[in-house]
């Protein structure tokens, strides 16, 4: 089977909009469709290795690897499930910024890092979970990236923090980075259809067209819960609405993002709507 290994960075600057959910459920789903995912853990806070039900151990990062003391086969993990996966992430990686911030090579110092990985074809997919902020760590996991996802919640003011991240995508391929490319935009924790939800993702569809992921992520309680039992919702409770959407949603990614150049991806067709029982008017 041939495959060509994608790199897809996670990210938003602004916080708790449903990056590192996104990364532990699309991460999951992927695994479950037979699809070879590293998860590479890149903030301080360590939600996704939690999330995905591994501890947070001193020197079991990214760190070492950035500093040239360790390969990077010493440390990915792998996790409960087939196929999935993980470098986590420890306090260390908080000093990234004041430790990495004056090399030369700051950049280009994770694309480096996962060169290995990826060119061994190991993984069908390495995706990135970035810390809240456009800072060195988001910036260099954008070098390393062939494509950014963004997670974002319809509310007031989404299209500002849209503008400022795809100001840093272009700066990105302008300089360092030319096959760097706006993945997509996916929805997250969607309430009800309020007017406003509704307005904003209008906005963002128009403004976006198709980089806007048709599958839309619910705000769901099983989500919330799930990061407590160090395991993703879609394994956790699989017929949860959050977790189905998120399944949809690995479909979508899968399609839009082909590795395996000999299968084509088929998202099964959604669910047929329940029959009306017959009434005697019909
Ligand atoms: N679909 C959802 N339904 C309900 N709760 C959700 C959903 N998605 C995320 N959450 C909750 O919202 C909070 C923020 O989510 P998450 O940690 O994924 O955001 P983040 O963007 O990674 O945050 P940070 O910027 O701090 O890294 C978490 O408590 C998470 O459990
Ligand atoms: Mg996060």
């Amino acid at each position: 089977m041939e495959r060509r290994t994608k790199v897809i960075a996670i990210a938003n600057q602004k916080g708790g909009v449903g990056k590192t959910t996104t990364v532990v459920n699309l991460a999951a789903a992927l695994s479950a469709r037979k699809r070879a995912v590293l998860v590479v853990d890149l903030d301080p806070q360590a939600h996704a290795t939690l999330g995905l039900g591994l501890e947070k151990q001193p020197g079991v990062s990214l760190y070492p690897v950035l500093l040239g003391e360790k390969p990077i086969e010493d440390v990915i993990q792998p996790t409960k499930w087939n196929n999935l996966n993980v470098i986590p992430s420890e306090v260390d990686l908080a000093g990234a910024e004041l430790d990495f911030g004056a090399r030369e090579d700051r950049l280009e110092m994770i694309r480096n890092a996962l060169a290995p990985v990826r060119e061994a074809g190991a993984f069908d997919y390495i995706i990135l979970d970035c810390p809240p902020s456009l800072g060195i760590v988001m910036t260099s996991s954008l070098v390393a990236s062939d494509g950014v996802l963004i997670p974002i919640q319809a509310e007031f003011l989404a299209m500002d923090g849209l503008a400022l991240i795809t100001s840093s995508i272009e700066r990105i391929r302008q300089s360092v980075n030319p096959s760097l490319d706006l993945n997509g935009i996916v929805f997250t924790m969607v309430n009800s259809q309020t007017k406003l939800t509704q307005d904003v993702m209008g906005e963002v569809r128009n403004h976006f067209g198709e980089k806007v992921y048709e599958t839309t992520i619910p705000r769901n309680v099983r989500v919330s819960e799930a990061p407590s039992m160090g395991t993703p919702v879609v394994f956790l409770d699989p017929r949860s609405k959050g977790a189905e959407s998120y399944k949809a949603f690995a479909w979508e990614f899968m399609a839009k993002n082909p590795t395996r150049i000999d299968t084509p991806v088929i998202p099964p067709a959604p669910p047929a709507p329940a029959t009306p029982a017959t009434t005697p008017n019909s």
